[in-house]
C-alpha cells in the first residue's frame, strides 16, 4: 500500500516529515516511477495524470486544491473516492483575500487608483457599511468562512446556496427560485461557487442585470462562471461599480483583453487562496486516518452534485 504525492518539490519535503511522523507505516512516494501501479492506494494531485487506469487499486484521490473541477469525473472509476482540500491555509486566504477586495469596492479603491494615475487629489463620495448589502453566491465551506471575516465590518450581509443553510446574522437564500431575490439586494456580490453543470456561465448579463445598479462583483469561483463581455458591457454602460476579479476564462486573458485596462477592474492571477501543505499534509493524514478507521471522509464530493 503507498501514497503517491504528485506536486511540487517543497511541498513534496513537508508533506513527507508529516507524513514519516504521523503515518510511518504507508510508503510516501513522489516518483511514479519508483513504485508498482498497483500499490497505490492514494493519489494527491491537482490533475488526474493521464496513465490514471494504472492505478487499479485506488481508493482515494485528494484534490491539492479546494475545486475539483479539473478531475473528468466520468473519468474516475466509481470504486474511487474523490476529495476537495478542505484546510485552514486555503481558508484563512480566502479570507484575506474576499475582505480586501469587498473594502476596495466599498471605499472605491479602482476610482481612487485611477485618480492617482492622472495625478489628481479628489474626494469621492462614499457610503456606509450599514448601507453597503453582501451578498456570497454559495454557501459552502469558503463562503461561510467569508461571511464570517466579513461580520465586524457591519455590512448587512446575505447567502445564496442550493440547500438551505442557518447563519447567524447571515439572511440565508437557497434554490433557483430565490436567486432574483438574493440579487435584487446586493450591492457587493461575492461568487463563491465550485464550477459544474449549472454553475457554468451564471456571471451573464441577465445575473447582472438582477443586480441593483452601482452594484460590485467580487469574483473568486472559476473563470467560467463569468462571461467576460456580458462583465464588461455592465461596466461600460454604469450598472456595475467595479469588479474585482482573481479567476479568468482563459487564465490569463489575452493581452489585447479590455478587462486588463479597465478603470474599474482589479486583477489577480488566480492567488486569491493557496493551499498551504504545512496545514494540508495534516488534513490529508487525518482523512487517511478516517479511511482507514471507515469513516466519512472530509471534503468528500458527491459526483451527483460535482462537487
Ligand atoms: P463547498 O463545496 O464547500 O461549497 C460550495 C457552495 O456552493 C455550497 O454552499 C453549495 O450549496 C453552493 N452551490 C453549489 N452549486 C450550487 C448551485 N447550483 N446553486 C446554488 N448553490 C450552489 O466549496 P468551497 O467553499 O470549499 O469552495 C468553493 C469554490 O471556491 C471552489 O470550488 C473553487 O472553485 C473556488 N476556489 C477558488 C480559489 C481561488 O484562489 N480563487 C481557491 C479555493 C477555492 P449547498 O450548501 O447547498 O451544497
Ligand atoms: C483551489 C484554487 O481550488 O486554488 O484550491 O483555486
Amino acid at each position: 500500500m503507498a501514497f503517491l504525492f504528485n506536486s511540487d518539490a517543497e511541498r513534496a519535503k513537508i508533506f513527507a516529515a508529516e507524513f514519516a511522523r504521523e503515518l510511518p507505516s504507508l510508503p510516501f512516494v513522489t516518483d511514479a516511477s519508483s513504485v508498482d501501479p498497483a500499490a497505490v492506494r492514494y493519489l494527491l494531485t491537482w490533475t488526474a495524470p493521464q496513465d490514471l487506469e494504472r492505478y487499479v487499486n485506488l481508493e482515494v484521490l485528494f484534490s491539492i486544491g479546494a475545486g475539483v473541477d479539473q478531475f473528468a469525473l466520468d473519468r474516475l472509476p466509481k470504486s474511487v473516492k474523490l476529495v476537495r482540500m478542505i484546510e485552514d491555509g486555503i481558508t484563512r486566504m480566502m479570507q484575506e483575500y474576499v475582505t480586501l477586495a469587498v473594502l476596495a469596492l466599498h471605499r472605491d479603491l479602482p476610482g481612487y487608483l485611477g485618480q492617482q494615475g492622472a495625478g489628481e487629489w479628489r474626494v469621492r463620495p462614499v457610503g456606509q457599511a450599514a448601507e453597503r448589502r453582501v451578498g456570497v453566491l454559495g454557501l459552502g465551506n469558503l463562503g461561510q468562512a467569508v461571511l464570517d471575516r466579513l461580520r465586524p465590518f457591519g455590512f448587512p450581509l446575505s447567502g445564496w446556496s442550493r440547500s438551505p443553510r442557518e447563519i447567524p446574522d447571515v439572511a440565508c437564500h437557497h434554490g433557483e427560485g430565490a436567486l432574483a431575490d438574493f440579487l435584487a439586494n446586493q450591492d457587493i456580490l461575492i461568487c463563491l461557487l465550485p464550477l459544474t453543470a449549472e454553475t457554468r456561465g451564471i456571471l451573464n448579463a441577465s445575473l447582472f442585470s438582477q443586480l441593483p445598479r452601482s452594484a460590485g462583483l467580487v469574483h473568486v469561483g472559476r473563470g467560467p462562471q463569468l462571461d467576460t463581455e456580458a462583465l464588461v458591457a455592465a461596466l461600460d454602460n454604469g450598472h456595475l461599480a467595479g469588479a474585482v476579479l482573481d479567476v479568468t476564462d482563459p487564465e490569463p486573458l489575452p493581452a489585447d483583453h479590455p478587462l486588463w485596462r479597465h478603470p474599474k477592474v482589479i486583477i489577480t492571477p488566480h492567488i486569491a487562496s493557496v493551499t498551504q501543505p504545512e496545514t494540508a499534509a495534516k488534513t490529508v493524514v487525518a482523512n487517511i486516518r478516517r479511511h482507514q478507521a471507515g469513516l466519512d471522509l472530509i471534503g468528500l464530493i458527491d459526483r451527483n452534485r460535482g462537487y
